[in-house]
């Protein structure tokens, strides 16, 4: 059985309550307004759209979000960009440094195949090396200065250490100076919407420092990337409409949210703005099964510590047990506290919920199932998860 054969089999058979559990489940009409909504706001806001497939991990989902209008795809992990580049996508920027030959090999492979695969820096030695990478395969990389926004995670700590590293890279043979990173991660989940765009209109402040010394330095990057789902909206219009503090214009060409796609619990629980709800709306669920009904007041299911990321508050049904209380119970079970009046449903019934955190919660899974309402219509591969600690080589005989 060929495996489209195989998928169409599946799909034909399921329907949304057939499928087995624990499943996560893409809503396709939600994630499309959400691919929708982003890609039109930046087109108005005119800037480009670079989404992080570090969040969704599948080629299918950035093919749509390039077909809606991005530029190209960030990826967090050397894997995640060698699927996308396998899938013929364009654009790939990696947003974190790659520093072990290992994958420094890797990227050179890549960049033989694209052309326009790009990578962050922080290190003038890690830049040294990229540049010896680049020459084995006789190809121009385009490197971009990553700027530390004060999570202390990585980046150049300061503007002087920043224009010293774009010209380490603009002096390398075989690099290009192609811009700068600038990516607040500390900040996307500050709850209430005044601090966080407070905050993040200060740390771009650095960025536009960093923007005007290389310009001064006869640098000026083409590229200025940042942004996430928390403060897309602050990275593009700037303070004046966020705090109310006058005019300010944003140091960003582009932007690179990731968990807007499909959204979570996580997200739902800070405020998005004084002035509107969010735009996004929750698209994936792990749907589980009722597995036991014995204790009175909960109902027991098959989605434990392994069907949820751990790291977000707890899973949030929804559908008619909504309000019920998700437990965790154990690798393989959850607990549900029932709704006050809440009868337990019968044996086999299925829970939805929305994710906690979506990215580390998908990445434990092999396939979304998609649907449209009741019906499954497409299992769509999350072909990017997994890491690989050596290269793919042919089996030994
Ligand atoms: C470098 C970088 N860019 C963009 C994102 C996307 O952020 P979000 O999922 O909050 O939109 C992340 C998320 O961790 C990130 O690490």
């Amino acid at each position: 059985m060929t495996a489209l054969f195989e998928t169409a089999v599946r799909v034909g058979a399921a329907s949304r309550t057939t499928i087995d559990t624990p499943a996560l489940v893409l809503d396709l009409d939600r994630f499309e307004h959400n691919v929708a909504t982003m890609a039109r706001f930046c087109r108005d806001a005119g800037l480009a759209l670079r989404p992080h497939a570090k969040t969704h991990k599948s080629s299918t989902v950035a093919r749509r979000q390039i077909a809606a209008g991005a530029i190209g795809i960030a990826c967090a992990t050397i894997e995640e960009a060698e699927v996308m580049v396998a899938a013929g996508l364009p654009g790939v920027l990696l947003t974190s440094p790659l520093v072990s030959d290992g994958k420094i090999a890797r990227l050179a492979a890549l960049l033989r195949q694209a052309a326009d695969v790009m990578v962050v820096a922080d290190d003038a030695g890690n830049v040294a090396r990229l540049d010896a990478a680049a020459a084995r395969i006789g190809r121009r990389l385009g490197v971009l200065v990553d700027l530390d926004l004060g999570q202390k995670r990585v980046g150049v700590p300061g503007i002087a250490e920043g224009v010293a590293l774009a010209r380490a890279i603009a002096a390398a043979d075989n690099l290009r100076f192609a811009g700068v990173q600038t990516y607040a991660g500390h900040l996307q989940h500050v709850a209430g919407h005044a601090e966080r765009a407070a905050a993040t209109r200060a740390a771009l402040d650095s960025a536009r420092a960093l923007v005007a010394a290389l310009g001064e330095a006869g640098l000026p990057p083409a590229i200025v990337t940042g942004g996430g789902t928390g403060t897309f909206r602050i990275d593009a219009r700037g303070g004046d409409d966020e705090t109310g503090e006058g005019a300010w214009t944003s140091p960003l060409t582009e932007l690179q949210p990731g968990s807007y796609v499909v959204m979570d619990a996580e997200y739902a629980d800070i405020q998005f703005a004084q002035d509107a709800d969010w735009p996004f709306v929750p698209a994936l669920t792990v749907q589980v099964t009722v597995i036991s009904t014995h204790v009175p007041g909960q109902v027991t299911t098959d989605g434990g510590s392994k069907a949820f990321s751990l790291d977000g508050p707890v899973p949030r049904i929804v559908g008619p047990l909504a309000g019920g209380a998700y437990a965790f119970a154990g690798d393989e079970y959850g607990r549900v506290g029932l709704p006050p009046g809440v009868a337990p449903p019968p044996l086999g019934s299925r829970i939805e919920c929305i994710v906690p955190h979506c990215d580390p919660t998908i990445a434990l899974y092999d396939e979304m199932v998609v649907v449209r309402g009741d019906a499954v219509v497409a299992v769509w591969p999350i072909d990017a998860r997994g890491r690989r600690a050596l290269p793919r080589v042919p089996p030994l005989r």
